[in-house]
């Protein structure tokens, strides 16, 4: 099937997959999306994506969805952007965000991919420790 294939390309893609709708509801939460995150898809689906973050954002993602909606003005749309997620257990999770746009039976659709940089931002504390 159509899904049984997306879900085997998205197992290969290293970044995480989070897809929400226009008002910011997850209706996707990949593999990888899970283990960076620390929830099973059936705990995020139907839920607001703002939960995957720590405040001050939690609070004004659905506002800067909205604006978006209404103006059209990207922010992160068609860049890439450093931003720090919140994992289940509470600890912060930074990673590189790229947030694309599609129409999926007349629904929007925002489809996010986020890099991990733990491991890396790690490293590179490390090494300035050692300079
Ligand atoms: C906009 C943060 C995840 C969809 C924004 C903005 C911030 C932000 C700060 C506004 C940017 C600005 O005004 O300069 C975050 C954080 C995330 C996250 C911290 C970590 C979990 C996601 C995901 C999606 C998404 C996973 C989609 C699947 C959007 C959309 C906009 C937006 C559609 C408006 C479009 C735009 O500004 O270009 N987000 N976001 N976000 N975010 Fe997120």
């Amino acid at each position: 099937t159509r899904e049984a294939q997306l879900n085997s390309i998205l197992a290969t893609v290293p970044d995480a997959m989070v897809v929400i709708d226009d008002e910011g509801t997850m209706v996707s939460f990949s593999s990888t999306a899970q283990r960076m995150f620390g929830y099973e898809e059936s705990e995020v689906l139907g839920k607001n994506v703002s939960m995957l973050m720590p405040s001050p954002d939690r609070e004004a993602h659905d506002s800067y969805v909205g604006r978006y909606l209404a103006t059209g003005e990207r922010h992160i749309i068609g860049s890439t952007r450093r931003v720090m997620g919140c994992r289940k257990d509470g600890t912060p999770v930074p990673h590189e965000l790229a947030i694309g746009e599609a129409t999926g039976g007349g629904r929007r659709l925002f489809t996010g991919f986020m890099r991990d940089l733990t491991q890396e931002e790690a490293t590179a504390a490390r090494l300035k420790e050692l300079q």
